[in-house]
């Protein structure tokens, strides 16, 4: 998609649509003039979402104007921005329009509007289609016309597109079949990106791994004969900068049947989407490459298959993990937060000062939060403060659950240092806790994403399929990063 900035009268602007935001309640008065008729019958009302397309407008050159409907002005900030304006580049591709010119009002046209529009666009023109024959129309052209000049707007469309393509990537990503994204195939895509982009990569392979003492990584891939991997991405800032080094891990599981403990059939195919973690942080990475964040950043990505074969680890197995810590395992599906603690360890070996892991990591999050909220977990309130943020400021919702020290206990096993379940209830907190574990006195922050990182249902602003959450925050955190 091609994206420009343009600063005209609305009304002299020519494009193919002109996008034009509705407030609710508060129309336009050049607009109300043009369209007596259409705003007397009431089908205009602003309310959020509402697309209301119409062809030769008097007063405008544009051959179609949008009238995308903002809903409450005390509401409308950067996230519903994005949103609508990903709704309204939907509603233009969903008739085969390829071009676009969105009209910010002066009021709504800082960089971080100009941003938030980009991305906006980018997000709402994705697909889940790769593997069709047929494709439906994208957007070519999208421009943002702004009528108050404010410094930092052209840096700030730069920087959208910088971000709304990395998310779109993640969500690309966590989009492949399992038969095609293996763990290998998933490292050789970490390698690729990093040569377009200037990264460091590094592939930690079965050997390796097994030289380390990663006993709980290679524990869950050993039932499949795709073999693992631990992906590493570096960024490190010109000024050679060495702390605080924050390191992104994400989980990468190609597919989880749940192993031995195997799930039920229906709906299992969705499990392709438990490397979305992973997707994400080697998004956000894609994005801090080119932004280019004041410290060091390492993303960590343990990749691996979750299957039942042969070799499979067992109920009842128990594995030594990179800490040193024994675990014995009760439930084969509980496997992420297995590569994980070798993935948080190793981190910290290399010199990681701080810690965000995004993972689709338990069902027990979705029944507390349900498709909405990310769960967050954390040992650390400075570290959570950034987080949150972050967060706020990318419109990824999250919530903060809590950690108190009764719910460890549920981890303390009769046979090993720990056991990598700690019943339903709480279920998603003693997997943080599980994490937590291997974190020690590393500030880490822990997102379940396992409710957000997939659309059920379409969104007029989203297709069904990856949202490539929590890519934004991700890249805001690192660029954003003060102290
Ligand atoms: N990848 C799943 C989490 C998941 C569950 C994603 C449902 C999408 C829908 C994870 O590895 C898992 O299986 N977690 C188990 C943990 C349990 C065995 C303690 C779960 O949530 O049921
Ligand atoms: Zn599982
Ligand atoms: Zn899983």
């Amino acid at each position: 998609m091609n994206i420009a900035l343009s600063r005209k009268p609305a009304s002299e602007i020519e494009s193919a649509a002109l996008i034009l935001l509705e407030i609710e309640g508060s129309p336009a008065d050049s607009l109300k003039a043009s369209l007596p008729i259409a705003y007397d019958s009431g089908e205009i009302s602003g309310k959020a979402m509402e697309m209301t397309l119409l062809h030769s407008v008097s007063g405008f050159r544009a051959a179609r104007l949008l009238l995308a409907g903002a809903g409450k002005r005390e509401r409308f900030g950067t996230s519903e921005l994005r949103n609508v304006v990903s709704a309204a580049v939907r509603h233009l591709k969903s008739r085969k329009i390829k071009e676009g010119t969105l009209s910010l009002d002066p009021g709504h046209s800082t960089p971080e509007h100009v941003a938030a529009a980009v991305e906006g666009a980018l997000l709402g023109d994705f697909e889940p289609e790769a593997f069709k024959t047929e494709k439906s129309t994208l957007l070519e052209n999208f421009t943002v016309n702004v009528t108050a000049e404010n410094l930092g707007q052209a840096e700030a469309l730069q920087r959208g597109r910088i971000v709304g393509e990395a998310q779109n990537f993640a969500r690309e990503l966590a989009s492949e079949p399992p038969n095609q994204l293996t763990p290998l195939v998933m490292a050789a895509r970490a390698r690729q990106l990093a040569e377009q982009f200037g990264l460091a990569c590094e592939v930690l392979d079965q050997d390796h791994m097994k030289q380390l003492g990663m006993g709980a990584l290679l524990g869950v891939a050993q039932g499949s004969a795709e073999p693992p991997a631990l992906i590493l991405l570096r960024y490190t800032p010109e000024s050679g900068r060495k702390s605080p080094h924050l390191g992104l891990v994400g989980k990468g599981v190609t597919f989880d049947t749940g192993g031995i403990s195997i799930k039920p059939a229906e709906a299992m195919d969705k499990m392709k989407f438990d490397m979305a973690g992973g997707a994400a942080v080697m998004g956000a990475m894609r994005a801090i490459a080119q932004l280019k964040p004041p410290i060091p950043v390492t993303a960590l990505i343990p990749t691996v298959e979750n299957m039942p074969g042969s070799r499979a680890q067992r109920p009842g197995d128990i594995v030594k993990s990179l800490s040193g810590k024994t675990i014995e395992i009760l439930n084969t599906d509980a496997e992420g937060r297995l590569i994980l603690a070798d993935a948080i360890t190793y981190a910290k070996q290399i010199g990681c000062t701080h810690l965000v892991d995004a993972a689709t990591l338990t069902g027990s999050i979705v029944v507390a939060l349900g498709h909405v909220n990310n769960g967050v977990f954390s040992n650390d309130a400075a570290l959570l403060d950034r987080w949150m943020h972050a967060a706020q400021a990318q419109g990824d919702k999250m919530w903060q659950m809590p950690m108190d020290e009764e719910y460890r206990e549920r981890l303390k096993s009769v046979n090993a240092d720990l056991q990598n379940i700690g019943g339903r209830p709480g279920g998603a907190i003693t997997a943080a806790w599980f994490l937590r574990e291997f974190a020690g006195e590393t500030p880490w922050v822990h997102l379940d994403i396992c409710g957000t990182a997939w659309l059920d249902d379409a969104k007029p602003w989203m297709p069904k399929g990856p949202t490539g959450v929590p890519v934004r925050s991700f890249v805001h955190l690192a660029v954003n990063w003060k102290d």
